[in-house]
Parts: C-alpha cells; structure tokens; sequence
C-alpha cells in the first residue's frame, strides 16, 4: 500500500482530525495575509503525553502547477511530559499555528495533519488572487 492512501480524509465538523484551513479566499496579488490551522474545532482533539497532534504541515500548489510547495512547518512539541511521568508536566502545546504568506497566482492549500494514534490527515482550501 502506498502511504498517500493512508492519508485520512473526512468533514472536519464531525471528525476531530481534520485540520481547519483560516485564510482569505481572495487576496490581491503579494497582498501578506494570515492563514491559521487548527484541529477539532467542533470536537476537540486530546492533547496528552499519550494521544496528541505532533505537527501540521502546510502546502501551496498554485493552478497549473505540477508540485506543491511546502510553506509552513508547526511542531508541536510538548505534551504534558515529566520526570514525575505522562501528563505530570506544565506544559502543552496546543494544535494551532498561523502563518503569514503572500501569493502572486491563485491556487490551493493543503494542510497535512499528523496525531501521533491516528496518523494522518489532510484538508484544502482554494484561495483566488485578483
Ligand atoms: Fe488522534
């Protein structure tokens, strides 16, 4: 099996793992706009030392292109972990991150979310420049 049909896709109002796409859908040519990524926006997802989103990548693949191109990388590195065992830590990071872009054709992005038990999960958005 090749891992891109492991790649889980599904409506994110009613499975937790889908990654929630936030951006304009239309933005000026170079115009800096902000896009956020989230996850279990209507159900949340956990997030604990043993269960939780470890990152989520973001693509751009304008129209017409062949490849995507990746834009944004967000680790998510602490989980509740501690000398004193799961979850006995002070700090977690939660699945959210935004990143500022600018774009000069129209095109698609693609997020790409990765639940450290549930593998992985994938969702767009279109965006129009003009
Ligand atoms: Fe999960």
């Amino acid at each position: 099996m090749k891992l891109t049909e492991q790649i889980q896709t599904a409506d994110w109002k009613k499975e937790k793992h889908v990654p929630v796409i936030e951006a304009p859908d239309q933005v000026k040519p170079d115009e800096i706009f902000r896009v956020t990524v989230t996850l279990g926006k209507e159900m949340a997802h956990p997030n604990k030392t043993e269960h939780h989103i470890r990152w989520i990548t973001l693509y751009y693949q304008e129209e017409g292109a062949k490849y995507p191109r990746q834009a944004a990388h967000m680790e998510f590195s602490a989980h509740g972990e501690s000398i004193e065992g799961p979850d006995k830590g002070p700090l977690y990071t939660h699945h959210e991150a935004t990143a500022t872009l600018k774009i000069s054709k129209s095109g698609t992005l693609y997020a790409l979310a990765y639940c450290n038990i549930h593998g992985l999960w994938q969702s767009e958005k279109s965006i129009a420049v003009s």
